[in-house]
This record gives structure tokens, sequence and C-alpha cells, in this order.
């Protein structure tokens, strides 16, 4: 029999890290659902200390989902008190600290005198403080992870002496994060071969890989990892994560299960919910999938050459490494249309992994008709952006309430808004260079906001004339990007309800800081 690699998902912590890629705490629990379908074996909730909307979703996430919920915790006792609250309810919890090691990190993040003057001085005020904080950890939850920060460019004698100690104090995970992604396979690989060998009481801990992507090499450093006895990945739906990304997810199951013969080595993720995985994460988080994406792009199981069809027309295996069905893309598309029903529509939603409470279904059917009156056929990926626009609750700060376009060869573009949250409404106009431009300009105006528009992205969902447009807008405001997402059979439409999506996001963070401040001076108060 081999061995099992444990799949430890970050998707929703590392890979909300992305830029502009924030999810709200309805998005966070349909995702956190569908990685328990996923049959991911921890699912890292987020970080709770860093904001109370963080912390409201991994409490949430904790009590829905019966997979173990980690919570991430710096080295100090209010952040793991804080994700220890967080997961307390959860009927398997795990705490994951980290403190740094690596010289950068020490120089940069320890450079106060209070952590001592010369770099031996700091490294061991940072040994104890991680012997303390699993020490800790462990007295409030028996499953402790501790991650040694920036790894992959740490010494491996200091290395390997903070990672006993921490297993000493309790850690029965031990993470070894190449957070800069600078190692190289081969090298990565034999820091994990090395703390075997250096680290005396290591087979008391599982050692988990956990590599990001600046230099590509994520998903080559964690199998190159595994080979040399890690038995953990950390990875990300679609590789989504902090600059380059994490490993992939579906990439490093896929070449566990196709090269099995290699590794000897299984993952237990149900890959049949690979795609739907997939989808609902692109469009949570408005991050499109590159068409060329291993396993997940649109091109990952296409064969365009006409030498490669006649090959695969006469055997499959020719051109194909595994089977489209194996990662659950469909080969036959199914269509819905406005005499599917109630039933159809529930049942194909919860194939796609959308399972819905009575009132969510009625919504959800609601939009579909409206849907079905523009669009005859109803293809999967529609039915995935209805979810992601209509049926996912928001916190709706101001809504779309009247649009109107004027736009020519000979004319000057304008347009009209009138947005509505539930204290006023507000209506202005402006011109622009396009009639996009015209209608930011005049949301704008009508809210007296200034947004630094970063990126506008349209695509059409499905083919055809009257296919759904989907729109991803990422505004910038106090060196923070809220991305938003719009959907409408018209593209101005769709355009329009993106920015005022991501301008939703925006105020929340306001709100959430304000909530944050005004706690603050409470406490001071008292
Ligand atoms: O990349 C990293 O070092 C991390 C740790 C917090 C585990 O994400
Ligand atoms: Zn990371």
């Amino acid at each position: 029999m081999s061995e099992k690699i444990l799949i430890f998902d970050t998707t929703l912590r590392d890979g909300e890290q992305s830029p502009g890629a924030a999810l709200n705490v309805f998005e966070k629990l349909e995702i956190a659902k569908q990685l328990e379908k996923l049959n991911a074996d921890i699912i890292e909730a987020g970080f709770p200390i860093s904001s109370p909307a963080q912390f409201e979703a991994v409490k949430r996430i904790s009590g829905e989902v019966n997979v173990t919920v980690a919570a991430l915790a710096r080295a100090k006792e209010v952040d793991i008190k804080s994700a220890y609250d967080a997961i307390r309810n959860a009927n398997k919890k795990r705490i994951h600290t980290f403190n740094s090691t690596s010289d950068y990190h020490i120089s940069g993040k320890f450079s106060d005198p209070r952590y001592g003057n010369t770099l031996s001085e700091k490294r061991n005020t940072i040994l104890k403080m991680s012997y303390d904080t699993v020490q800790y950890a462990k007295s409030l939850c028996d499953d402790v992870e501790f991650s040694a920060e920036d790894a992959g460019r740490t010494d491996i004698n200091y290395l390997a002496e903070v990672i006993e100690a921490a297993i000493e104090a309790g850690a029965t995970t031990i993470n070894i994060p190449d957070t800069t992604g600078y190692t190289m396979p081969k090298e990565y690989g034999k820091k994990i071969a090395d703390l075997f060998k250096k680290v005396k009481n290591i087979n008391k801990a599982i050692v988990s890989v956990h590599c990001h992507n600046d230099l590509g090499l994520a998903v080559a450093n964690s199998l190159a990892g595994i080979e040399n006895g890690a038995r953990q990945i950390e990875c990300t739906i679609n590789g989504i994560g902090e600059r380059a990304g994490n490993a992939s997810l579906e990439e490093v199951v896929m070449a566990l299960k196709v090269r099995k013969d290699f590794y000897d080595f299984h993952t237990d993720i149900n890959t049949k919910e690979i795609y739907n995985t997939s989808k609902m994460v692109s469009s949570f988080t408005g991050m499109i999938v590159q068409p060329n994406k291993a396993i997940v792009g649109e091109n990952a199981f296409a064969h365009e050459a006409g030498i490669h069809q006649d090959g695969m027309l006469k055997n499959r295996e020719t051109y194909e490494i595994m089977s489209p069905e194996s990662v659950g893309v469909q080969k036959t598309k199914i269509v819905l249309g406005r005499h599917s029903g109630r039933h159809g529509l529930k049942a194909r939603l919860k194939e796609l992994g959308y399972i819905l409470s009575e009132a969510e279904l009625q919504k959800a059917y609601d939009s579909f008709i409206k849907l079905a009156d523009k669009k005859k056929e109803i293809f999967d990926d529609d039915l995935r952006t209805l979810m992601g626009d209509e049926i996912v609750p928001r916190n709706e700060f101001y809504e779309l309430v009247y649009l109107n376009i004027n736009s020519g060869t000979n004319s000057i573009p304008t347009a009209t808004v009138s947005i509505k949250n539930c204290n006023a409404e507000y209506s202005d106009s402006a011109t622009g260079d396009g009639a996009v431009d015209a209608l930011f300009n005049a949301i704008n105006r009508a809210l007296n906001l200034q947004p630094n528009l970063e990126s506008y992205q349209v695509r059409s969902v499905t083919s055809g004339r009257e296919a759904l447009g989907e729109v991803f807008v990422r505004i910038r405001h106090d060196n923070l990007s809220f991305t938003g997402r719009g959907v409408s059979t018209d593209i101005i439409e769709a355009s329009g309800k993106a920015y005022i999506s991501a301008i939703n996001q925006q105020e929340l963070h306001k709100a959430e800081q304000k909530n944050v401040e005004e706690e603050k001076e409470i406490i001071k108060a008292v």
C-alpha cells in the first residue's frame, strides 16, 4: 500500500492574500464546503487576528465543515488566543503558528534591540519565543503546526535547532516554507533530507512543504520535499497566493496520481471535484485561470493540431496522460433551458458543488429564468457565473439602480447613474473617453469617490451572441486593491455592477477599520 500525502489547502488564507482576491464570509463558506467535497485533509481558513472579518469567516467555517480547520497566528499569545477562539467550535482544529528564522527576516523584522544586539542574541530570542508560543498553543489545542518563515533561506543548523525546540514544545506538524520562492528543487529537497538527519525528534512530527512560485518552481519544490520525507503539501486551488502564488493543488495532486509509478504515494483528494473547485475559486476571487494552465486551463485538454487530433482518435493515450473526466471536466456539455424547472436546476447546481437552502434556490431559480428569457441555452459556466454574481450574498453598501448611456461615433459618450444605499439615492452624470469611462466617471461623481482603476477585464462566459458577459474590475485605494465582478448579457451594465462591487469591498474594508479603531478607543477608555 502506498503512503498517504496530506493535502493542506490554504486557498482561503495564503490564496486570499493575492492582490485584489479578497473574499467575503459567504464566498469563503461556499469555497470551504467545496474543499470539503474535494476531500482536502486540512483547510486553512484564515488569519483571525488580522481583521474582524477574518475572525468571523474562520469561526463560521469552523461551525460548518467536518474537516480539520487551521487558523494562522504569529508567534504571539494574542494571535494564538484569537486563532483558537475562532476555531474553538470546529470538530477538528489546528493552530498554525509561525516565526521568522532567516537572517533576512531577523534583520528586517527583529531589528529592535529588545530582541538582542547581535544576530546570535536575536536568534536565541526567536528560538525561545518559538518554544514558548508553541507550548502555549499546545495548552489550547492538541494539533499544533509550526512554520519557520523563510526556511528556504535559513541556515540549516539554526533551522534544525528551532524545529527541534518546536517539536519539544508540542508541535505535531513542522512546516518548511520557501516563503520567497527562492530555492531550487534539488536544494529544497536536500534541506528536507538534512532536517531528517539533524533534528533528533523529527519523527514525532509530520514534515510539511509550503512553496511559493516566484521562479515557477513551487510544484517541483513541493514534490522534491515529498521525495525527501515530507508528508504534507500546502497548496492552493489554481495556485493563487502572494505574488506569483503558491504550489497549485491540482498540479501536485495530479502529478502524484498520474505518476504513481514514479512516486508510489497517494492523496485522498476526490480529483473529479478539481474542475468545479477551480471554477468556483476563479469566479469568487475574480482571478481568471490562464487558458494554458495545467489541469484546469480551458486548453488543458484541447487538441488543435491535425496530427494530434488524428492520434487522439486512434488512441487517446497518444497525446493525453490523464482524462478530462478524471479531474471533473465534462465530456458532454449539459444544457438547461427555460423549461428545465426548479428540480432540474437544483440537481445540476448540486452536481456543480452548490448546495442551496430553499430561499437560495428560489433566488437562483428567479435569476435563472431571467437569464433563460435572454439566452435560450444555459451552460454550466453560465450557472457558475450566476451563482457567483447573484446568489452568494455580498455586503452591498451601494447598488446600481439606474443607468443610461449615450454613445456613438460622433457624440461625446455620456452616462447617467442612480445608486442607492440604505440611507439615500445618489444620481449624477458625466462624460468620458468611451461608454465605460463615462459610466465610471458618473459613478465617481455620484458617490464623491476617486478610486484608482488598476485593471478592467471583460470576457464572455460562454460562446454565442447572447452570451453572458463577465467583467472584473480592480481598484486601488490607500495602497490596497479591491476586486469587483459584474455579470449581465449587457457588457455596460456588467461593467457598472463590477465597479460598484469593487467600491463595496473598499467601503467594507473602511467600515472594518473604523470598528477596529473604535474598539481600541473603548479599550483605552476602560
Ligand atoms: O509563505 C510563508 O512563509 C507562509 C507562512 C505564514 C506559513 O505563508
Ligand atoms: Zn506562504
